[in-house]
């Protein structure tokens, strides 16, 4: 269950959306999403689905030498999405053919709607070269469609041949952030930074990007950088087929939307969570078809109790653990009782570290596995009453850098999602006024659903996104808070 947002609804009628012209009010738009299973049988053949929309094209460019261009020829063809070359760039359309997809000259005097801006800037090596993106974006703005995405390819800094070109990498950081800060009409902007390494590992990550997965995801840089194994082939309708997953804190709110969208990807979900939940969770499990398991995570027995769970539900091992369960308990320091302190601390950020533990000491985490925390914004930007809460997710990302490198050894990734202002129960009960400043102050003007941080974190759980470790991604609508 989720709360409404009265605003959004009010906002998007035909007198809301004359009064907030009016009166300059902010009118956020409803995000396109991906339909769920049931939705996409109800609206199969109307024009509310996303799937029936009409494909708009991506209109693409880069700077210099543009390497990742032939890249992005390949995966859009694999995405089956149209393109059109902007003017500096028409050797994209020689690129498009010989990946097998069609692709023209973008005009803008056309009044093409795109559904995409992608950018290759990995080439530019000194802060000059910056102006390329102005010539580009200046061009192509205006043409975005609804719920857009604008998407610019870099270089790790740390990879630059020279120090100017370090700097001018590091530079596409501030320019993304402030873009996706100009964007409307639900359109979100991302930095993808591309190691040499990862050429071949950019299917998972357009796939969510450019996808209505990601459609409360904006303002983010990603890194892809050498697989922790290598990229195996996967289906885009069910890619975690014959996969098993364990979700905590699966009964209710993230953690149900969590285990719903990867067992719609394919995976057999282990739902866990506490005995006080077992109705809720029982039905979670029965109606995804996967095995419920309830566990108080933060017992001392929780690890033998879900190892002797997975010998007898999954014998051939585990493939993602998603660390969701959490609490809050929230008071000013002064007032906060120790247990207070204490069990925040212990359930999110305590309990996975010995849950992983008990994992790996008995080996059941197998080659290409995922870990995925959910860390918190708050974690990020710290919140007035939540010493306890935002020390745990700051942990949390503190667990995700301390133990990429030793799990990529090993074949596993480790990241996290943080997530900003979600509508959930835990949300519901905060009081009013708080609640609309969290859900307007991002670029956004709206909150979250769980099936974003959901899709966030079947994007990391993919099994062609070994690429992608020691990742913070936010989930926030980029929210002001620890911007
Ligand atoms: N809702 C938001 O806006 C938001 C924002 C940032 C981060 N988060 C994080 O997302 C996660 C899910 O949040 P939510 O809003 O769905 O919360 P929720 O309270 O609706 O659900 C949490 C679930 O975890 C379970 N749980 C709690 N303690 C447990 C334990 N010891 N063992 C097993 N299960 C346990 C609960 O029973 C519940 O089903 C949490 O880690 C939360 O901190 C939420």
């Amino acid at each position: 269950m989720t709360t409404s947002d009265r605003y959004l609804a009010f906002a998007n009628s035909a007198v809301g959306s004359r009064l907030a012209n009016a009166l300059g009010l902010p009118r956020p738009v409803p995000l396109e999403r991906m339909p769920s299973r049931d939705d996409s049988r109800a609206d199969a053949d109307t024009d509310a689905s996303p799937r029936a929309m009409p494909i708009r094209p991506a209109v693409v460019g880069g700077a210099g030498d543009a390497p990742l261009l032939p890249d992005l020829a390949r995966e859009l063809h694999r995405l089956g999405m149209p393109s059109l070359a902007h003017a500096e760039r028409l050797d994209w359309i020689s690129h498009a053919n010989q990946a097998g997809t069609m692709s023209g000259r973008f005009n803008p005097s056309e009044g093409v709607r795109a559904k995409a801006l992608l950018f290759d800037a990995s080439a530019i090596a000194s802060t000059d070269g910056l102006s390329a993106l102005y010539m580009f974006f200046h061009d192509t703005l205006a043409c975005l469609d609804k719920c857009a995405r604008v998407l610019v390819l870099g270089l790790p800094p740390t990879l630059a041949p020279t120090p100017q070109a370090s700097m001018a990498q590091r530079a596409l950081e501030g320019f993304v952030r402030s873009l996706a800060k100009e964007l409307k009409r639900g359109a979100t902007a991302q930095l993808l930074y591309v190691s040499p390494h990862a050429r071949d590992a950019l299917h998972s990550t357009l796939r969510f990007f450019l996808s209505p997965r990601a459609a409360y995801v904006s303002g983010q840089a990603i890194t892809l950088q050498a697989p922790v194994f290598p990229t195996p082939p996967t289906h885009d309708d069910r890619p975690l087929a014959g996969q098993v997953a364990v979700v905590t804190g699966a009964a209710r709110g993230i953690g149900e939307a969590i285990a719903t969208v990867l067992a719609h990807d394919g995976a057999h979900v282990v739902c866990v969570d506490i005995a006080q939940a077992q109705g809720a969770l029982e039905a979670v499990a029965t109606r995804l078809d996967g095995s419920a398991l309830t566990c108080d995570i933060a017992a001392p027995e929780a690890g033998a109790t879900l190892l002797a769970h997975l010998a007898t539900h999954a014998p051939r091992g585990l493939d993602i653990l998603v660390h969701n369960a959490g609490i809050t308990r929230d008071k000013t320091l002064v007032r906060m009782s120790e247990a207070q302190w204490q069990s925040v601390l212990d359930i999110n950020v305590g309990a996975p570290q010995r849950l992983n533990q008990a994992l790996l000491d008995a080996g059941v985490l197998r080659a290409n596995s995922r870990i995925v925390g959910v860390a918190s914004i708050s974690g990020i930007a710290g919140n007035r009453g939540q010493t306890n809460y935002a020390a745990s997710k700051a942990a949390v990302i503190g667990m995700i850098e301390a133990w990429s490198p030793v799990l990529a050894e090993r074949h596993i990734s480790i990241n996290a999602v943080a997530p900003g202002f979600i509508e959930t129960q835990m949300t519901a009960a905060v009081p009013f006024a708080i609640r609309e400043a969290g859900r307007r102050m991002n670029s956004l003007g709206q909150g979250g659903q769980p099936v974003d941080v959901a899709q966030a974190i079947a994007w990391l759980a993919h099994p062609a996104s070994g690429a992608l470790t020691g990742q913070v991604v936010r989930v926030c609508g980029q929210s002001l808070l620890g911007a």
